[in-house]
Parts: structure tokens; sequence; C-alpha cells
């Protein structure tokens, strides 16, 4: 018993790692379900057998009154932060290390650790012979909280270390909450009308420091190591990048984008280079951080102020910015949703000037009391819609607008088409009643078909979509398939040039990949995530068509509403008849028969993509290699199967020869692609 025990337990936590921290499960949910549901059972019925750092301890435990004080054994400081975010601020930190230490221009530059700087709540997890035993925040830097009951319930969070029984390692880090959480979790809370997260760094500090850890426990959070705190029974490495990567070995999550660079030209480069990714990373940053590497030398600049002297954190423009509402317009969306738009006074956040916000619904424009007039904090991250989170009240002006009521502001129309407005029982929208009567929906549902995402056509933005809806040229996607030279041509600002451009365009689009097309449709509810479920579960549309609710609600992540809506869109003749027309318009896709997940080809296989390929673009391979039940990590590690290096290969290819994981060049993927 003993033995099947710690064999569940050793199985489950080999899951719970390839899932939370590389990205890559090895398993069907169902599978990881029954091992752990397995444990569970067993665990009951020898209640003796238990142990703190068993998987299945991650979740219970009692609401708390208040948190305990735990007094840090080494101080928990914080960085100096440089606000220069030009260059100039990497080259001043370089000039005052080299000063510091003494160094000249004919010394060799120094040796620099750069990280990104996580946006989160830092903690300290203390493991004592392997083991986490607590968990705590940083508090003033001396005397923290003990929230080790919330921390268990992280997933990515080892309960215990891989091969190490150290008496105690600190490691220390942030806690944070990926974009696509944060989303994911206010959208369930929005169409709820409940309470949502302000932004991901709110998320992740309140969750930390909810009393009631089972309602921790829903709030996704992750984590990653940067440094250590009180260290006894290890002996050190030379090197801080070498620190991380014991850390990494462990089973501690560790960033892959970090760096070794030397001087203040890799500093710079460093900064730049994160700066054109910050958009597509997965969690927000506010800067990056340089370390001098050596612990050695770091020892010998020492601290000034409780801050070291060896390291700082180089800022990117805030995603958070304040501003004034001078209107609250309302869009008709794709699918009849009405969303109301804040018309901001102009500001620079996350990058870009933005002087549109949404507001999401009337629920939400309410709760957080938006007015015209009102100073709001608006943000933009990713490539998220920037969206205002709250309302400065004591910055109200006296004339500040009434609060908000969308019906009343629309009369009860659509300010498109004038058709009745409805909000159903339940439902957080107000929509517009009028479906594809509606020219702002049938505009929304053109522009997602032909998105970059869907059909991706080229060329066919806001503009030309505007003239041809209004022209009454096109009325719906399989429209697009049928114009001709003389229809296109004829609209305004489009030369002969610019027309064929567009046809061709259109021409392309019809080899697509039946995910794509799925998601190209516009049901509602169904994003790229569930398309590419449901096109890799169905393996044909026709199976797809012929799917009942039931049948819908066997593919991953698709629950009753999913599928309701996926009824409900194909229910309509309308809908059924665009659908004949685009395959009738030669619109096509590979399709293979409905096969279980288990019968694909790379079923099971982890893929790794670095480098440019020549003959397609990332995103491409990606989409092959998933049809053929691969998954595509962004990490390497000893689970990955292959990795595609293409041109410029960078430090997964490394990684990969390091750990000797199967490198293909871009001919031998192809030739296993081929093969399938
Ligand atoms: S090192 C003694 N590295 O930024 C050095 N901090 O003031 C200790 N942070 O709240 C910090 N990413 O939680 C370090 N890669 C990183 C970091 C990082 C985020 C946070 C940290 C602290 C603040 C530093």
């Amino acid at each position: 018993m003993t033995h099947r025990i710690a064999r569940l337990r050793a199985e489950i936590e080999r899951h719970n790692h390839a899932y939370y921290v590389l990205d890559a499960p090895l398993i069907p949910d169902a599978e990881y379900d029954r091992l752990f549901r397995e444990l569970q059972s067993l665990e009951a019925q020898h209640s003796e057998l238990v142990t703190p750092d068993s998987p299945t301890r991650r979740v219970g435990g009692k609401p708390l009154d208040a948190f305990a004080p735990v007094r840090h054994a080494v101080p928990m400081l914080s960085i100096r932060t440089e606000t220069d975010i030009s260059d100039a601020g990497a080259i001043a930190f370089d000039a005052r290390v080299c000063k510091e230490l003494g160094l000249g221009e004919s010394d060799a530059p120094v040796e620099y650790a750069c990280e990104l700087k996580f946006d989160g709540l830092a903690i300290n997890l203390r493991y004592e012979r392997g083991v986490l035993v607590q968990a705590a925040t940083r508090g003033d830097g001396e005397t923290g909280e003990d929230v080790t009951q919330n921390v268990r319930t992280i997933h990515c969070i080892p309960l215990h270390l891989k091969d190490s029984s150290a008496e105690v390692i600190e490691v220390r880090g942030e806690v944070y909450m990926s974009r696509r959480d944060f989303e994911r979790y206010n959208e369930k809370q929005r169409a709820q009308g409940l309470t949502t997260l302000v932004n991901p760094r709110n998320g992740a500090a309140g969750s930390i420091r909810q009393l009631d850890p089972a309602l921790a426990a829903r709030r996704p959070l992750s984590f990653f190591a940067y440094g250590l705190g009180e260290v006894r029974g290890w002996a050190l490495t030379a090197t801080h990048s070498a620190v991380l990567d014991a850390l990494d070995k462990m089973g501690v999550p560790v960033s892959d984008e970090r760096a070794v660079v030397r001087g203040a030209q890799g500093l710079v480069e460093f900064h730049r280079r994160i700066a054109a990714k910050r958009d597509q990373l997965p969690f927000d940053i506010d800067g990056v951080v340089y370390k001098v590497n050596s612990l050695a030398l770091q020892a010998e600049l020492g601290f000034v102020s409780r801050e070291p002297r060896w390291a700082v954190a180089h800022k990117y423009p805030a995603e958070e910015q304040l501003t004034v509402v001078r209107d609250i317009d309302i869009q008709v969306g794709r699918t009849g949703k009405l969303t109301p738009v804040a018309k901001l006074e102009p500001v620079f956040v996350g990058g870009t000037t933005v002087s549109n916000a949404t507001l999401h619904n009337e629920d939400e424009t309410r709760r957080k009391d938006v007015r015209i007039g009102d100073t709001v904090i608006v943000r933009r991250a990713g490539d998220v819609i920037p969206e205002v989170v709250g309302v400065v009240l004591d910055q109200r002006p006296p004339d500040a607008g009434k609060p908000f009521d969308l019906f009343e502001r629309l009369g009860g129309k659509c300010p498109v088409c004038g058709s009745r407005i409805v909000r159903e029982e339940g439902e957080a929208d107000w929509r517009c009643s009028g479906g594809l009567f509606c020219p702002a929906q049938r505009k929304q549902a053109l522009l997602h078909f032909a998105g970059r995402r869907a059909l991706d056509i080229e060329g066919l933005g806001d503009k030309l979509v505007e003239q041809l809806v209004d022209g009454g040229i096109v009325n719906t996607p399989a429209d697009l398939y049928k114009l001709g030279m003389n229809a296109v041509a004829n609209l305004e600002r489009m030369g002969e040039k610019s027309a064929l451009n567009l046809l061709d365009a259109i021409t392309r689009s019809r080899q697509t990949t039946l995910a794509r097309f799925i998601y190209a449709l516009g049901i509602r509810n169904v994003g790229e995530a569930t398309a590419k479920d449901l096109a890799q579960h169905f393996g044909s549309l026709d199976n797809l068509l012929a799917a009942d609710a039931e049948g819908l609600q066997q593919v991953r992540d698709v629950g009753p509403v999913v599928a309701q809506s996926i009824v409900d869109f194909l229910a309509e003749a309308h809908n059924r008849e665009v659908i004949a027309q685009l395959r009738a318009s030669g619109v096509h896709w590979p399709e293979h028969e409905q096969r279980h997940t288990a019968e694909l080809p790379f079923n099971g296989k982890t893929f790794v993509l670095t480098g440019t390929l020549d003959g397609m673009t990332r995103e491409a391979a990606k989409e092959k290699l998933e049809a053929l039940g691969a998954k595509v990590a962004g990490s390497v590690s000893k689970k990955t199967d292959y990795v595609v290096a293409g041109a410029e290969a960078g430090s997964k290819l490394d990684k990969a020869r390091e750990l000797g994981v199967t490198v293909l060049d871009e001919q031998q993927f192809l030739e296993l692609l081929m093969s399938e």
C-alpha cells in the first residue's frame, strides 16, 4: 500500500510539473483525475500514511482569522529602479558598477545576469530537507506574513525539491497571474455579474492575502524564482545564473527569458530584445532586472541603504495611466453585443497612444461608476484591448455625468440599425436583436472572418468592409468569394493594384485549416482555443455539424454554455447556408477521419520551435503539429521530444543539445511532417 501511494504521488507530481511548469501535459485530463482520485481514496482509507507534501494536500485547509507573522532569516530587500527608460538607464548602471569595482576601459566588461521584472508579489519559499515548510510574503522586508496554506494551492510550486535534501533552501521569487488566467477569471466573473480583478498584479496579491484558502485556490496563480534567501547545507555555485539553473533542475519554475551578457552593450540589447516581445509574453512585466553575475563581486559591491549595489530594475513604459473620460459611446459587436466604450483624452500607455477603452458592459460600468468627466485608470497590456480599470473618485468634477444607464442612453434601440435592444435574464450584456440585418453586426462578422487568426485575408480592413457592406456588395463571408475585379476596383481608394492584391489574398484564404474555419465563423463563446479543440476532436466539419450538445461536451473545456452556443448557431438555417456556400466557393482544409486523440500520429509528443523557418511561419508550423496531435511548448526540457531549429536558433537549441533532445533542421522537419 505504502508503495502504491508513493508511486501515485511520484506519478502525479511528474504530471503536475509537465502541466503547470513545462506547459506540456503528458496524459489526458481524465487520466490525471483518475490517478488523483485513486490517491485521495487510498489516503482516506489510511490516514496514517498522509504526508504534508502529498499532492492531495494542495487544496483544503481552514479559513484563517489572520496571518501569523514570519521573521525573515535573511531580510527581503528591494532593488533600485532606473526610471530612465532609454538605453541611458542601462549604461549608467554599468558605469556605477565599474566605478565601484575600480574597473577601467582596459578591463574586461562585467558579466551580468539579465532577467524579467515580474509584476506580482514577492514570496519566500522555505524548504527544509527538500520539503516546503513555509511560504511568507515580504511585508516590510524584516517581517512578512505566513501564507503557506495559500501558496500550497499554486500548482507550479513544488511541495518538495527534486534531488535536494539540503538542510535549508529559501527560494525567493514572484507569484503572478498570467494574462490569460486573468482574462479568463474576469470573463467568468463578468458573465455572472460579479466583481472583476483590476489587474493581474492585484489578482496575485489579493489571492495570496485571501484568508480563506478555498477562495485563494480558485484564483489561478503561477510563480517564477529569481533568487535565494537563507541557505544551509548547500554548496553555492559561483554565479547567480548558475543558482537559477540549479533551482530549475530542482523543479522550481524559472523563466526562460533570461541571459548572461557582458558590459553596457549587453544590457542595452537585452532591454531592447525584451521590449520588442513584451506584448507577446504571457504575463505582465514592468521592466527587466540586471544583476552582477559573479556572487563574489556581488559580495564585494554590497548594499547601500538596504538596496544592493549589484542589481537594478530597468523599467518599460507603464501599462496603466490616468486620463479623463470625454464621452461614453456604445459599440455593436459581431454577435450584437452592445459594449460601452470610454472615449478618452489620448494617453500614452503600454507603448501606444490610447483614445478608446472598453468598459465591458453595463453592470461593470455601474459598479466602477464611470461617468463622463471622470479621471480614470486605463490599462493596456499585451495585445489585449485597452480597458478602464477604475475611477479616481476624489478627482470627480462637480459637473460629472449621471450614473451610466445603457437602455436610457440608447432609447432602447440599436444605435446602428434601430432594432430593439434586449438583455436576457442572467446575462450581463445588452444585445441588438437585429442579427445579420444589423449592418454593424455584419461588418464585425466579416472583419472577424478575415482576421489574421481566422481566414487571414490581408488588406480587408475596417474601411473596405464598411464600403462593401454599406454598398450592399457583400452581406455574408461567402459573398467575398464572389467578388470580381469590377466590383472591387470601383471602391474608394482602390487602384487596380490594390484590387488585385485583395482578390489575390481572398484566393489564398481558400486554403485554410479546420480550426481557423471554425473560429472564423464567429460562433458566440467559441474563441481560438475552443476552435482548435473542436477541430482536433471532430477531425472534419461534417462530424462537427452532426454533433449534438452532449457530443460537443465531450470536447476538452466545452461546457453546457459553449455547447449551447454552437447548437444555436448551427440551428440557424442561414448559418448552415453560409457554410455550404463557403465550401462551394472552394474554401477547404485538410481533414482527417474522426480519431481519438490517442490515435493521432504525434500524440503525446512535445515539440519546441526555435529560430526562423524558410518555408513557413512559426504559427503555421505550430498549427500543422497540433493538427497531428503534438503539443508545441515554449521551452525546452527533458520532456521535449523534438526541437525544430530554423535559422538563427538561440538558447533553446543550446539547451536541446545539452539535454540530448533530438534536433531537426527545417528539411528534416518537413520530411517528418510529410511522412504523416
Ligand atoms: S531581485 C536583493 N529579481 O521587484 C534583490 N526582484 O524591488 C531582490 N522582482 O518586490 C530582488 N522580478 O519581488 C528581483 N527578476 C527579479 C524580479 C524582482 C520582480 C520584484 C521583487 C521586489 C521588487 C524588487
